[in-house]
């Protein structure tokens, strides 16, 4: 027998479906790929030294916990990105390295959800659309999603005060990704605090999901730890309690086949990551966590990079003004565009322009008959600035 909750409750992911929706169409000579948001650019040639000089620790099982090094390279960034104060961060009780921000997206959900919450089936408060391992972590621990839509009226936020009482009661986990996968927008520090104050009342768990935090178009989106600090009331708790936020090298860092990211917030919520990876969890090769620690130490590479997403924003706006709905997100680096039928239009873009695009509904489910982001396509600004150029040139004709 197989778990129904896997082969019935999940979709195919969106890439396999978009594969699926594509596949009669005549492959394209030179395609494009902006489906997939994986940037483009090259690792940082530091960082590939340090992995290949290291690669001879591989005889070794490396720490499950992440290496010193790592973990304090790990709370120094967030001290500085931050603005915490120093000390505040403890490199061995707030943070825990992971094989990339998947791994505790989709995680959190065992550490945080019960057989049972208040009598029923613990719910998991998930943004619509969202980074489909949220939903795939909440389903396979056993719970039951609720999905809030977000929305060019709500400023592309869950509005958690539309949440009746009664599904906060059994509510175990909440999601927030900022800035957003796929519209862009970044939550600011009195929203991040009043869903931290609304989850410790109704213990449950915040994961804030902040792997874009780093590509960003004016403002450096605030942080889920900064907005927690500036709280006046924890109760004597510690001051990052019910919160975990998680963090990538994949975005920042051109390093998405590194497989390195992390988790930082609440202890024992941090132990309870840690005691899951210990019996199941990828632990990262000891060269990979050098070259993450060295990576977390530098700023000027990252600077670049987020220059280059910010040139490629400028192109957008220019190549397509108005269409599609364009504005400029806060951060990450998709457009979000209303094309009025997602599926179509990228099956249109496929086959008379070469360029891949995910539908939006395929990162979205239907509530209440709506699908939020049926009328959309996420198009990944990963490839170089002459590429992006071309192939929005390109989607402004055919749009
Ligand atoms: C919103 C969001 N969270 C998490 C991830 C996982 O990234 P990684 O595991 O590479 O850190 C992604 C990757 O695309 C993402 O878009």
């Amino acid at each position: 027998m197989i778990n129904p909750r896997l082969a019935q409750d999940l979709n195919e992911y969106p890439f396999a479906r978009l594969n699926e929706l594509i596949s009669d169409l005549p492959a394209p000579k030179n395609p494009i790929i902006m489906s997939v948001g994986e940037p483009q650019g090259p690792v940082p040639q530091f960082a590939r030294d340090i992995v290949a000089r290291d690669l001879s620790l591989s005889n070794k099982y490396p720490p499950n916990q992440g290496t010193p090094e790592l973990c304090q390279a790990i709370a120094g960034w967030l001290t500085r990105r931050y603005g915490l104060p120093e000390g505040l961060v403890q490199w061995n009780r707030h943070v825990l390295p992971l094989a990339g921000s998947k791994e505790g997206v989709y995680n959190i959900a065992t550490v945080a959800l019960p057989p049972e919450k208040n009598g029923r089936k613990p719910a998991v408060l998930i943004p619509n659309p969202f980074y489909q391992a949220y939903l795939g972590g909440a389903v396979l621990a056993g719970g039951e999603t609720v999905f809030l839509n977000t929305n060019a009226e709500n400023g592309f936020l869950p509005d958690f005060d539309a949440v009746p009482l009664e599904t906060w009661k059994r509510t175990a986990l909440v999601y927030l990704c900022s800035p957003g996968n796929p519209q862009g927008a970044s939550a600011s520090i009195p929203y991040i605090q009043k869903l931290i104050e609304r989850c410790r009342r109704h213990d449950a768990i915040l994961a804030l999901d902040e792997c874009y935090a780093e590509i960003y178009n004016d403002k450096a989106p605030s942080g889920g730890l900064q907005a927690a600090v500036a709280m006046d009331e924890t109760g004597g708790k510690d001051p990052f309690a019910n919160l975990v936020v998680f963090h990538s090298l994949s975005k920042r860092s051109n390093a998405a086949g590194l497989r390195s990211g992390f988790a930082a917030g609440d202890p024992k919520i941090i132990a309870m990551l840690l005691r899951w990876k210990t019996y199941g969890g990828p632990q990262v090769p000891l060269a990979i966590q050098n070259a993450a620690a060295a990576l977390w130490g530098e700023e000027s590479h990252v600077a670049a990079i987020r220059g280059e997403y910010q040139a490629r924003f400028q192109a957008a706006k220019s190549i397509l003004h108005n269409k599609g709905g364009f504005f400029m997100p806060d951060g990450g680096f998709f457009l979000w565009l209303d094309v009025g039928d997602g599926e179509k239009a990228a099956r249109t873009l496929w086959a008379e322009g070469g360029i891949k695009v995910l539908p939006g509904g395929y990162v979205s489910r239907e509530v209440d008959g709506i699908n939020p982001g049926q009328r959309y396509i996420r198009v990944a600004l990963v490839q170089d600035l002459d590429t992006t150029r071309r192939a929005l040139t390109r989607m402004s004709e055919l749009l």
